[in-house]
């Protein structure tokens, strides 16, 4: 695992979005997966301006999101969908059919789990996956637990996730139950990922990574096991 530690958010949010202007540059019609919560957001802001200053064209990629609340409209604007849209692409030229989010609103969500891995197996699998961290160790919304799964599926969240999410919604009460999120084997089958981590509150969750041991009750350890990791974290 290559590990970079950055002074400050700003040089964090750049790294990781150089990271993806390089990706796309390399590769235009790339397969690029997407992470939601605090620490992407200024990463997204700056591939924003790189389009803006036409560095980097979206015309050609697939993205696929790593998760989703469930049950939640994608008009909810604690939805991903909806964080999506504002951050990123309602201001770039990634075409709406070649952007693939786990659907909040499905009544059969075993039958979109699976046919959510088998669209990713069709693009070609993800070439560049970024993953955010939970202050339990969670990537995606695969909890702690004794056996992780590796599929996409229905999970329920932990109520640590809870009352830690609990930061965007009115209440906890108002977080959804559940989500839909990429299993760890899914993640795993990306060919490149980056984990970025910000903030004291991450740091535990940053040193288990980094002690190189796999404990599934700390889920992003098992990336440990990956060729092709990039941790960078700032505090
Ligand atoms: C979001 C996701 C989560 C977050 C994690 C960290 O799509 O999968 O695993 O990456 O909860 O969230 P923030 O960045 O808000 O601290």
């Amino acid at each position: 695992m290559k590990i970079i530690q950055c002074s400050d958010y700003n040089e964090l949010s750049l790294y990781v979005a150089q990271q993806f202007a390089q990706t796309i540059k390399s590769k235009p019609d790339c397969v690029l997966g997407f992470a939601t919560g605090s620490t992407p957001i200024g990463a997204y802001k700056k591939l924003r301006e790189m389009y803006d200053k036409g560095e980097i064209d979206f015309s050609k990629v697939t993205s696929f999101n790593l998760d989703e609340y469930y049950p939640i409209p994608p008009t909810d604007k604690n939805s991903y969908h909806y964080f999506m849209k504002e951050n990123l692409f309602s201001h770039i030229n990634l075409p709406e059919a070649n952007i693939n989010i786990p659907d909040g609103i499905t009544t059969n969500p075993d039958d979109e789990c699976k046919k959510y891995d088998e669209r990713i197996e069709r693009a070609g699998g993800i070439d560049l996956q970024l993953l955010g961290i939970g202050v339990n160790g969670h990537i995606g919304f695969n909890e702690p637990s004794a056996s992780l799964e590796s599929m996409t599926h229905k999970t329920s969240l932990t109520e640590q996730t809870v009352k830690s999410n609990a930061r965007f919604f009115n209440s906890p009460e108002e977080v959804p139950r559940f989500a839909l999120t990429m299993g760890i084997g899914s993640i795993m089958k990306a060919k490149r990922i980056i984990l970025a981590a910000s903030g004291e509150n991450k740091m535990k969750a940053v040193e288990m990574l980094e002690s190189g041991k796999i404990n599934t009750m700390w889920p992003a350890t098992v990336l440990n096991a990956h060729p092709n990791v990039t941790l960078v974290w700032c505090k």
